[in-house]
């Protein structure tokens, strides 16, 4: 089985921590979070991934100059300009030789680390004979998200992306996995910017020839700064309880310190009399003496000076020096928590 893993997008709602990798580098506890969504792939019977590339693709290619990642074999399509959801997966099916054989193929959004269960969405995928078939999931809020209301059969009644809160008829949304036949790219009008969600999915609804499979497994975008941090915390707790740390064995703690089900990474440090609670440190960060960082993410090689404090999901840049005793806290507009 073969898959497209769509990585192209700016991340711009982790900014700055993407301004300088793209967002599925970012790591999650101890390796980068390309690396839960391909494993999970891989367990679902995928051998070979197709990365869709654009923004700052050469950090794909540097940490996996074999081409090989958590146990699938890796071939790179890289967009000259980004050409959106649909425009990149015709890019890299016609890069790869997708659908050349006929087959369907899965593709997968790169940033959502999830248990969906694939071959239960491949099974329905076949039994109905199904053109493309959606993994849903179901969230509090589907206003961020497409929204897929569907009949009792699993066919798609309408994929409504981004609906304004009040409108939204579901809470099944679009969980950004899918099975595709080699017709769907067929579709896609080549050369400019397509987006699956907008554009290629209403098509498909219109042909009546679009399911999807309600699943209530895990699930989770982290594409936004409190969902990166979310999903540490999660996995964290699933690991090794409640109350656990993931702490790098080149990271330092002070024993006079407090860390409390936080992740401190690589060659971080965590001083005397710090605090440190439900953050994420990235590689080298410092919290220095006595600096209290709570809900947090802490950019790799930052420093949280002396005294500093703070609190409500701060995101500090990488190698940025937060000044001695300031407090931070950070005001987000909904839709960009
Ligand atoms: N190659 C390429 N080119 N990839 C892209 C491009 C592009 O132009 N634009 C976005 N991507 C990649 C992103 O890197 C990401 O992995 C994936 O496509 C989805 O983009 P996001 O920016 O994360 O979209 P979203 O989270 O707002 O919404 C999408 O995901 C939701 C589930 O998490 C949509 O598919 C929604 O319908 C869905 O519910
Ligand atoms: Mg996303």
């Amino acid at each position: 089985m073969r898959a497209i893993v769509l990585v192209g997008g700016f991340g711009t709602r982790l900014r700055p921590l993407t301004m300088t990798r793209p967002k599925q580098m970012l790591p999650v506890l101890d390796r980068p979070m390309i690396e839960w969504v391909i494993e999970r792939l891989v367990d679902a019977g995928v051998e070979e991934v197709v990365l869709s590339l654009g923004y700052l693709p050469d950090a794909f290619r540097q940490a996996y100059p074999d081409q090989k990642c958590a146990g699938a074999a890796l071939r790179y399509a890289v967009e000259s300009s980004p050409l959106d959801t649909a425009g990149a997966i015709r890019f890299a099916a016609a890069e790869a030789g997708l659908g050349a054989d006929n087959e369907p193929f899965l593709v997968v959004n790169g940033d959502v680390i999830a248990d969906l269960d694939l071959p239960a969405l491949l099974a329905l995928h076949r039994d109905a004979g199904a053109e493309a078939t959606i993994a849903l999931t179901r969230v509090e809020d589907p206003s961020r998200y497409g929204v897929v209301p569907i009949d009792d059969a699993g066919r798609v009644e309408a994929f409504i992306e981004k609906p304004a809160p009040e409108a939204a008829p579901s809470h099944w949304i679009n969980a950004g996995a899918y099975v595709l036949e080699p017709t769907v790219v067929d579709r896609i009008p080549p050369d400019r910017r397509v987006s699956i969600e907008r554009e290629t999915f209403p098509q498909l609804v219109a042909a009546r020839s679009l399911f999807a499979r309600q699943d209530d497994a895990y699930w989770i975008d982290a594409g936004t700064p409190a969902t990166y941090l979310q999903v540490q915390l999660d996995l964290l707790s699933r690991v090794s309880g409640m109350q656990a740390n993931h702490v790098a064995a080149t990271a330092a703690v002070a024993p006079t310190a407090t860390v409390a089900r936080s992740v401190v990474m690589d060659g971080a440090h965590v001083a005397p009399q710090a605090f440190v609670a439900g953050s994420v440190l990235l590689p080298g960060a410092e919290v220095c003496k006595g600096a209290r960082v709570v809900s947090s993410i802490v950019g790799a090689g930052a420093r949280i000076g002396t005294g500093a404090d703070l609190d409500e999901l701060c995101v500090v840049g990488d190698g940025v020096t937060v000044p001695d005793d300031l407090v931070l806290r950070a005001r987000r507009l909904p839709d960009e928590d």
